[in-house]
């Protein structure tokens, strides 16, 4: 799909408190044509809360066009937000999250509690539009319990400019398949282009998929291998060792903060021979001078092979 000229073919993931500024650079450097700020809470939003807005301000830094994730449930914090997003030019794309799964979110009648609510989303969607001179996207499972998407698209199909569809319902978490057949029915119902999401981890499975869709998303396999967006594009996968040496080099040098670095180096090691030791390795480590220290070893170790 085309977005503001730009064509727009994998995407990175939101990937709440694990796709920082940094990651999100990396990811595009290696062939993402977007990603996410994710999962920005519009009453921190419009209420100025210093992390997040530290996070809207980190991401200035990022390639264009850039995209910020909405969540809440108040249509007029919504309106607010894509104002302050639209007056300050911070963000080409907002999309708006109805598909997180998560029960403290769903009782606040927020993300995936927004499907069984389409009226209530075509609210939410309207003021955005209303309220942000730019491109307006949201992402949806296919329903709360049940495939509910024609009721979705009736709603909201002929008023976002795009929508990325997880291919389960909100009940189901991430048991059971993302079901990629009823991701290209979506695209028969909703009026804007499709961006198809759940469970593409390597080039056969994007192969299986791209015609379905108009666009491709991919979370947890780029979390393990951040290549993987130009090893799509290419065709050809990177060495194991080579891939991991580069990722696990990347992190040492980029991340500051111990959950993170020690998140990243465990998935870069995915895969690799003895990982589960390194894993439970990394995982002990008490501080980032000590993961560090741990990780070179690994990467000196993964050259000398
Ligand atoms: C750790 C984690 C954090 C996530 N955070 C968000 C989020 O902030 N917003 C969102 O829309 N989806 C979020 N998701 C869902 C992913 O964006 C994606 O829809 C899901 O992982 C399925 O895609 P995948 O199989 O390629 O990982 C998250 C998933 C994971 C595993």
């Amino acid at each position: 799909m085309i977005i503001k000229n730009k064509q727009i073919n994998l995407i990175l993931a939101p990937l709440s408190e694990v796709t920082n500024i940094s990651f999100r650079i990396l990811c595009r450097e290696h062939g993402a044509d977007l990603a996410f700020l994710p999962f920005i809470n519009v009453n921190a939003l419009v209420m100025t809360d210093k992390i997040t807005w530290g996070w809207i301000k980190d991401s200035e830094r990022e390639h264009k066009p850039r995209a910020i994730q909405l969540f809440g449930s108040d249509a007029e914090l919504f309106k607010k937000s894509a104002k302050i997003i639209s007056e300050n030019k911070l963000f080409d794309i907002i999309d708006i999250n109805a598909a997180c799964p998560a029960s403290k979110i769903l009782d606040e009648g927020a993300g995936g509690a927004l499907l069984v609510e389409p009226y209530r989303l075509r609210e939410i969607v309207r003021g955005v539009k209303d309220n942000f001179n730019g491109v307006v996207s949201v992402k949806i499972r296919l329903g709360l319990k049940r495939n509910s998407v024609s009721e979705i698209a009736d709603a909201i199909g002929s008023i976002v400019d795009f929508a990325t569809v997880h291919g389960r319902t909100v009940k189901q978490g991430y048991s059971g398949k993302s079901d990629w057949d009823a991701i290209f029915e979506a695209k028969k119902l909703f009026n804007c282009p499709i961006v198809g999401n759940g469970d593409i981890c390597s080039i056969n499975d994007y192969l299986g998929v791209k015609d379905k869709a108009d666009a491709v998303m991919i979370g947890r396999a780029a979390l393990k291998n951040p290549l993987l967006f130009n090893e799509i594009k290419s065709g050809r996968k990177s060495d194991d060792k080579k891939r991991a040496t580069a990722c696990l080099s990347w992190a040492c040098k980029n991340e500051k903060s111990l959950r993170l670095l020690k998140r990243f180096c465990t998935c870069f090691v995915s895969g690799l021979t003895g990982s589960r030791e390194m894993k439970e390795r990394i995982n002990r480590c008490k501080s980032v001078a000590e993961t560090k220290l741990y990780v070179k070893k690994v990467i000196v170790s993964l050259q000398g092979k």
